[in-house]
């Protein structure tokens, strides 16, 4: 069956306090874009067209009006409802119906990834039917995420939610390709000391049932934080300089769409025009022309 994606953009945003007061933080600018733009563009890079977004109550009006039924892009967006935020795992039960037997692709919504070969490893992923696929990146403040724990062997042996020791510097990114079995084993997940139904007690199924790869994501890619109003800046300016230097966007899924076939020109050429007064809009109608001298 083919892989569905989910977008986790629930959650309050209290940390982000008070720009997240009156606007989702997922829907706040990464340079010139709202932040959801680059985990859908992961996902389209993935192959996926099928996608449904979590949002809170309140927010989910935000979103509908910020990215419409996904068609302008060649895709299926739905929006789905997270009443509290109880945990990442809990995504899975939510969509449990959307999915509806499939395998998905789960990308929580504030993260953002870059590197050259990116398609490729998405797409390994992708193919690999059973189990669950996930991706390490060392940081330099292992603490703030769920870390991987390897053996001395280098197996990976737990996995542990914002340890007061990091047992290694890999950081779990919030990257999930699972298989159809993630809703029946996230309704098995009991909450964790904090009160969460936990992604990590997730993976450790997987892992229990030997049915979890652990890709390393290497120093070549970027993944970045936008949990802070300084990592929020500092993905911003990334954007920003990679940008300006290559002349090519980062997370643009109008360009992914048209690449992938799934838009034609003329569908670009009609977004390029609604977008003409800001340089993202030059940048659509840039891709056109380039296509035409390839
Ligand atoms: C969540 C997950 C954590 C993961 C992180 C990635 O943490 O619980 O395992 O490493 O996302 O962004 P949160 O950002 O919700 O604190």
């Amino acid at each position: 069956m083919t892989r569905k994606g989910i977008i986790l953009a629930g959650g309050s945003g209290t940390r982000l306090y008070p720009v997240t007061i009156g606007v989702s933080k997922q829907i706040l600018p990464i340079y010139d874009k709202p932040m959801i733009y680059y985990p859908i563009s992961v996902l389209m890079l993935a192959g996926i067209r099928e996608i449904a977004v979590v949002t809170t109550p309140q927010d989910a009006e935000q979103f509908r009006r910020a990215l419409g039924d996904g068609s302008r892009w060649g895709l299926s967006l739905s929006y789905l409802v997270q009443p509290r935020p109880e945990g990442l795992a809990q995504a899975y039960t939510i969509a449990e119906g959307f999915l509806d037997g499939a395998p998905s692709a789960m990308i929580l919504g504030d993260n953002i990834f870059f590197g050259h070969g990116l398609p490729d490893i998405l797409r390994a992923a992708d193919r690999r039917a059973a189990g669950g696929t996930i991706f390490g990146y060392r940081v330099a403040d292992p603490e703030r995420y769920g870390v991987i724990d390897y053996d001395t062997a280098g197996a990976v042996r737990a996995i542990v939610e914002k340890p007061a020791r990091a047992p290694s510097p890999f950081a779990v990114t919030g990257l999930y390709f699972l298989d159809a079995t993630a809703p029946e084993r996230a309704r098995a997940v009991r909450p964790s000391a904090r009160g969460e139904l936990e992604i990590v007690s997730l993976l450790e199924s997987y892992l229990a049932d030997g049915a979890l790869t652990v890709e390393t994501m290497g120093r070549g890619f970027a993944w970045l934080d936008t949990g802070t109003h300084g990592s929020l800046l500092d993905a911003g300016n990334f954007v920003r300089t990679l940008s300006e230097r290559q002349g090519q966007q980062v997370g643009c899924p109008e360009e992914i769409a048209f690449l992938n076939g799934w838009i034609t020109e003329d569908d670009l050429a009609a977004q390029a025009r609604d977008h003409a007064k800001s340089d993202y809009g030059t940048y659509l109608m840039g891709l056109i022309e380039r296509a035409a001298s390839d």
